[in-house]
């Protein structure tokens, strides 16, 4: 969909969006659409109870032989007024026009009492359309016509729409990365497998990202006898891809240059190999790569909007499959960092995966920080559900910085505890650790095994987004199925605190 922004301007025509906020009061321009129409918009807002609060609706099929419709969207209360409540507002406008005409005008005014603009609320209003307006049809074929969306173009006006434009110019990026995580969670295991993963990493070429893809030669060569472990039962092989990009001009100095890092689980499909899941449910493993899928989308959006910030993007690839060749539970490989693991569930391989990204990560780049994402383990869902990822951190700076990123693009977190106690879960007699710690607090002793592939001068935070990377049901700016969740996460803390003036 495309999204344009103009000056203000009544269209004669058309389908048409406007605003009240709450206390049922009309914009300047919702009055004056009311106004041309006999007073048609308030009358059905009082027959609707419209109270203007974020979530209602007006809406007005045919009001005169001119308009096609008139949509008018509750803001909520004008002194609560912020860039979410706008873009939540966009998605539902768009999923409430999706199906109807081509086209359609959004009047933003600006509202007293509120600190923004109307070309911020504007921009944020078409993010949230825009972020709400992808789908993932391409293996759709037979699709009856009515139902596919047929809006493909929103226009949205506000007094100084060139500034609306350029702030938009950003967030487009932004949606572009998200669009991007999206994709590639949601494509199936039989197309989507490490070398084709890696292949899709290399599209990021053209936005400048340098792009490095190792096999199993080179990993091997480089001790990552952990990830490796897991890829052997598969017949495709596991692959890391390393993404840069150098945002920080060369004029800077070395503290300016030293990267950003972000690592992703990347399990292409995870069928828990010897250790074999129960058949129910298992198509949800062709998502077991969204931490890579996000580290890709992430990249994807700072090069796009040309972030000045060094970031460095590893993901590590591979399925987890039985086979003849597979891992047995009893297995011990020996990882990057030279520490040997007891492998006594095959189906606890994304932190295997994890173990030589992360030491890979920080000894070739020694980057400002690492955080890791991964759909690691189920038991996340059961503390947390699908409302928010669970967080870890040696660093309280930085997991303060994903927090708060979190509450402002309403991609939440909630912070777990490490501790030495469910370190010492993971002790084991024939190795230097074993890769599971029992039954209990499972996300936060897959945690603890991450940790002890982190250096202490490294500042880290891992994000287990288990429970938010896919979503059964649609929310106004995310469509059910891949949320892309991370993205707008990681691109906010980057924006807030890590780039160059
Ligand atoms: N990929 C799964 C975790 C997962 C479960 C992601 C549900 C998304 C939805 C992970 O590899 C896994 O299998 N974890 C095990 C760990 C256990 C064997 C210690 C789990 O959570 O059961
Ligand atoms: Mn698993
Ligand atoms: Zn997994």
């Amino acid at each position: 969909m495309k999204i344009t922004f103009a000056n203000p301007a009544l269209p004669a025509q058309g389908i048409v969006v406007v605003t009240a906020t709450e206390g049922g009061k009309l914009s300047k321009s919702a009055e004056a659409l009311d106004a041309k129409l006999g007073g048609a918009l308030t009358r059905a807002a009082k027959a609707g109870k419209f109270k203007g609060k974020s979530g209602e609706s007006v809406d007005l099929m045919a009001p005169d032989g001119r308009y096609e419709r008139v949509l008018m969207v509750g803001l909520g209360k004008a002194e609560d007024m912020k860039d979410l409540g706008l873009q939540e507002a966009g998605g539902r406008v768009y999923a409430a026009l999706s199906g109807q005409g081509a086209n359609a005008t959004v009047l933003v005014d600006a509202i007293e009492g509120t600190k923004m603009t109307a070309a911020d609320m504007a921009a944020n209003l078409g993010f949230g359309a825009l972020l709400r307006s992808y789908r993932f049809d391409k293996y759709l074929t037979k699709e009856p016509k009515e139902k596919k969306p047929v809006l493909k173009g929103l226009k949205v006006t506000c007094a100084s729409s060139a500034k609306a434009k350029a702030a938009f110019a950003g967030m487009e990026k932004v949606a572009e990365g998200v669009f991007f995580t999206r994709d590639l969670v949601s494509e199936p295991p039989n197309v989507l497998y490490p070398a084709s993963l890696a292949k899709e990493c290399q599209s990021l070429k053209k936005l400048g990202v340098k792009v490095t893809v190792l096999g199993e030669k080179e990993m091997r060569k480089l001790g990552m006898g952990a990830l490796l472990g897991v890829g052997q039962g598969s017949d495709r092989e596991s692959q890391m891809v390393i993404m840069e990009w150098t945002g920080v001009p060369k004029s800077k100095g070395a503290k300016a240059q030293q990267p950003v890092a972000f690592v992703g689980k990347g399990v292409t499909f995870d069928t828990g190999g010897i250790s074999l899941k129960p058949s129910a449910g298992m198509e949800d493993m062709k998502w077991d790569m969204g931490g890579a899928g996000v580290v890709i989308g992430l990249m994807k959006a700072l090069a796009g909007r040309k972030a000045k910030v060094n970031a460095v993007g590893v993901v590590g690839l591979v399925e987890n499959m039985p086979g003849g060749n597979a891992q047995r539970p009893s297995d011990i490989v020996t990882s990057m960092s030279g520490q040997t693991v007891e492998v006594l569930n095959t189906d606890a391989e994304g932190r295997l995966v994890l173990a030589d990204a992360l030491w890979y990560t920080q000894t070739k780049y020694k980057p400002k920080f690492v955080v890791d994402l991964a759909t690691l383990t189920g038991a996340i869902i059961v503390a947390l559900g699908n409302e928010r990822a669970g967080m870890y951190a040696n660093d309280d700076k930085l997991a303060d910085q994903v927090f708060q990123a979190g509450e402002a693009v309403d991609e939440l977190v909630w912070r777990m505890p490490l501790g030495k106690a469910y370190d010492e879960l993971l002790n084991s007699d024939a190795a230097d650790m074993q890769n599971i710690g029992g039954r209990w607090g499972g996300s936060i002793t897959a945690a603890q095994f991450l940790k002890r592939f982190i250096k202490d001068e490294t500042p880290w935070v891992h994000l287990d987004i288990a429970g938010v990377a896919w979503s059964k049901k649609a929310k106004p700016v995310t469509p059910k199925g891949g949320t892309g969740y991370g993205v707008r996460l990681l691109d906010r803390v980057v924006a807030d605190h890590y780039e160059t003036k």
